[in-house]
């Protein structure tokens, strides 16, 4: 038989682990509702509420459903949305990001009115609006990083036009966030934040929203403008730069497979630090939910807890209206 004292000194981690309010007590990350922006994606239409097949739950949505979602985040407690716009109609120039009407454009006029106090952020890019379903202006077969600025810019007032209460450029482009700042302000535009995608990485694990929002590049890939995958160092590079170039808030994307770049940014600068759980990380819970292989609810909470941990600020996630009526829900005494 062991004899317990001869074991000497040890420590009693198990104490403040044994009642779910001592849990609480300690826990040293929290989430909650105002930590999450939702993204939905708009499309051309109308009484639209269209599901998509590859992430389940989520749907393509027509203008006149701002009423209904805006009254979903209030209600949850969630401050933000983010908007893609799927367009009637794509050409070379991604002419639709940047129009008046645009569907996005539509769109943050419709949650303005519907909610003035929601935080509509608009994603900027020329993806979804291109036919060839680039980031940029493609000229010669490449992405012509210099000749994109200026549509990238004219995109992001369009959205501060239509009253977007932040710009979110989703690019990857070198100076972009340098021209859209210079544009914003030029037209009386600079008390407008700028989210930057600082450290967007060439990633699989956005195929389902390519699917969603239709914005597969007809030709090649991301990898000549998005970051590969092995580099750390480069994404702080990123980050310093576009903070240097007027970034308000910073992104690290995906998050799962990148939480030791959020750890490090999070090291690194001070500004507001965004990680975005995307349409992969959100899809591969799902599917296995689904066929009860995971408990979904406990694996999206570990999920969210982990990039809060991690060290972001801002979580953008399709999860986020899920996990805010858990987090309302539970309150375990
Ligand atoms: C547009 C954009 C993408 C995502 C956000 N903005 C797709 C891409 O770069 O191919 C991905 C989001 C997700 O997977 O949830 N450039």
């Amino acid at each position: 038989m062991l004899d317990i004292d001869t074991l000497g000194e040890f420590a009693r981690h198990r104490r403040l682990r044994r009642s779910e309010g001592l849990r609480r007590l300690v826990a040293e990350t929290r989430l909650s509702p105002s930590d999450f922006v939702y993204p939905l994606f708009v499309t051309h239409g109308s009484n639209i509420r269209e599901p998509i097949a590859s992430m389940p739950g989520q749907f393509r949505v027509s203008v006149d459903q701002a009423g209904r979602e805006a009254d979903d985040l209030r209600a949850l407690g969630i401050p933000a949305v983010l908007l893609f716009g799927l367009p009637e109609s794509k050409d070379e120039a991604g002419s639709g990001a940047y129009a008046d009407d645009g569907v996005v454009q539509r769109a943050v006029r419709a949650f303005k009115r519907a909610d003035p106090r929601l935080v509509v952020v608009t994603d900027v890019c020329m993806c979804e609006y291109t036919s060839h379903g680039h980031c940029g202006v493609v000229v010669d077969g490449e992405v012509d990083n210099d000749r994109s600025l200026e549509l990238l810019a004219d995109t992001a007032l369009s959205h501060a036009q239509a009253g977007a209460d932040i710009v979110a450029p989703s690019d990857m482009m070198d100076g972009r966030v340098a021209a859209i700042r210079g544009t914003l302000d030029d037209a009386g535009f600079a008390s407008l934040p700028i989210m930057a995608y600082s450290a967007k990485y060439a990633s699989a694990f956005y195929g389902p929203f390519r699917e969603a929002a239709d914005s597969a590049p007809q030709f090649g890939d991301r990898r000549g403008y998005q970051m590969d995958p092995p580099n750390v160092r480069e994404a702080l590079l990123e980050i310093e730069d576009d903070i240097a170039e007027g970034a308000d808030i910073v992104m690290v994307k995906p998050a799962l497979a990148y939480l030791d770049v959020i750890a490090r940014a999070r090291q690194a600068v001070d500004v507001p630090l965004a990680a975005y759980n995307v349409s992969g990380e959100y899809a591969m819970v799902k599917a296995a939910g689904e066929r009860g292989w995971i408990d979904e609810q406990r694996v999206m909470m570990e999920t969210l807890t982990a990039i809060r941990r991690a060290g972001a600020s801002i979580i953008i996630t399709y999860h986020a209206k899920e996990a805010a009526r858990l987090l309302r829900d539970e309150a375990p005494r």
